[in-house]
């Protein structure tokens, strides 16, 4: 868990990028940071790994007050990903992916293997790979390299400044998915900064609205949508956004199945694919599971949290799996 408590950053200049920010990064959890350009996202991110340090107000990790802890091992114990890649033009994609583990000392076979398994895990085949050069991939598989990069010492807290802003929409949809699978696997506590209204309500577990250098409202997606705090959240939403997820509540679960999880099992309160979105997603709040599993002919035929209800009701059309 990360907490920021009464934040301010007031630069020499006079700009003030965060004006008493009170928050919590749940572990294990993906949370979005979202706003408009010189809101203060990247300022905020860079408190976490004290590339910024606050004017006043700190900043703890676990309950452990980061102002005294050791940079270097600090910033080597987070994973990283800035906006440009940042890729080691220099470096093979080897050589860029095991650059932490190597200063963590591990050992090399080791090494090896976590970047092998990584590059799988987003469709990079590790004996086509390996041995490029960073400008010898497109745009898209160097953004998911920055991706292995930073996961690659095994960090618990991954800072992902807007790291797919530079993509064309398709590659960036597959991105989202990509990292929403495998979110699903390493349950990192990741912080994400994004422009990005949909790509926020995709991804993320919790939504953190900010303007300038404050936070709006925080909340999950489906919070958001529901109950924005004000005008300017409803307007960062879309008034057509909020619209269309309520026409499309009465539609049926059994025709968004695409939608549904099929992974793990777990607990899970049961409903008919007659459902309607609606009513599936009051049946969910009311069983206190965190899951329902769709039945289908007495089969169940995947499972849906309030993630792929609210997909559902954002009306997706497709599903890149990984
Ligand atoms: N080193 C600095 N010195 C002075 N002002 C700064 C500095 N870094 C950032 N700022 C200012 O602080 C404010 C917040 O900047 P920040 O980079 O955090 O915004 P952001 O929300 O990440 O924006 P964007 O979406 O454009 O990346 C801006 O007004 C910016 O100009
Ligand atoms: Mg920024």
């Amino acid at each position: 868990m990360i907490r920021f408590d009464k934040v301010t950053k007031k630069f020499p200049d006079g700009t003030e990028a965060l004006k008493d920010i009170s928050l919590i990064l749940p572990a294990r959890q993906l949370t979005a940071i979202i706003g408009p350009s010189g809101c203060g996202k990247t300022t905020l991110m860079k408190m976490v790994n004290k590339l910024e340090n606050p004017t006043s107000g700190a900043v703890y990790i676990d309950e452990e007050p980061i102002t005294g802890m050791d940079e270097v091992k600090l910033r080597r114990s987070i994973g990283y990903v800035i906006q440009r890649i940042g890729l080691f033009p220099h470096m093979t994609i080897k050589e860029n992916v095991s650059l932490v583990p190597k200063l963590l000392d591990w050992p090399a076979d080791k090494t090896e293997r976590r970047a092998e398994e990584l590059l799988k895990l987003v469709g990079l085949d590790p004996a086509t790979f390996m041995e490029r050069y960073p400008l010898e991939l497109s745009g898209g598989q160097q953004q998911r390299v920055g991706v292995v990069r930073a996961l690659a010492g095994d960090p618990n807290i991954v800072l992902m400044d807007e790291p797919f802003s530079a993509l064309d929409p398709i590659s960036r949809e597959q991105l989202q998915d990509e990292l929403r699978h495998l979110q699903q696997e390493i349950h990192k506590t990741i912080v994400f900064v994004t422009h990005d209204m949909d790509e926020a309500l995709k991804i993320a577990d919790t939504i953190v609205v900010m303007r300038d250098g404050r936070i709006e409202q925080i909340g999950s997606p489906q919070q958001l949508i529901d109950e924005p705090a004000n005008e300017f959240v409803h307007n960062f939403i879309g008034a057509e956004r909020i619209n269309q997820k309520r026409s499309f509540g009465d539609r049926r679960l059994k025709e968004f199945s695409f939608l549904l999880d099929l992974s793990g099992t777990g607990e899970a309160h049961q409903v008919e694919s007659e459902t309607t979105i609606s009513e599936a997603h009051q049946l969910l709040e009311s069983s206190g599971k965190p899951r329902l599993a769709v039945v289908e002919n007495g089969q169940v035929i995947g499972f849906a949290g309030e993630r792929e209800l609210l997909k559902a009701a954002l009306h997706e059309e497709k599903e890149t799996i990984v």
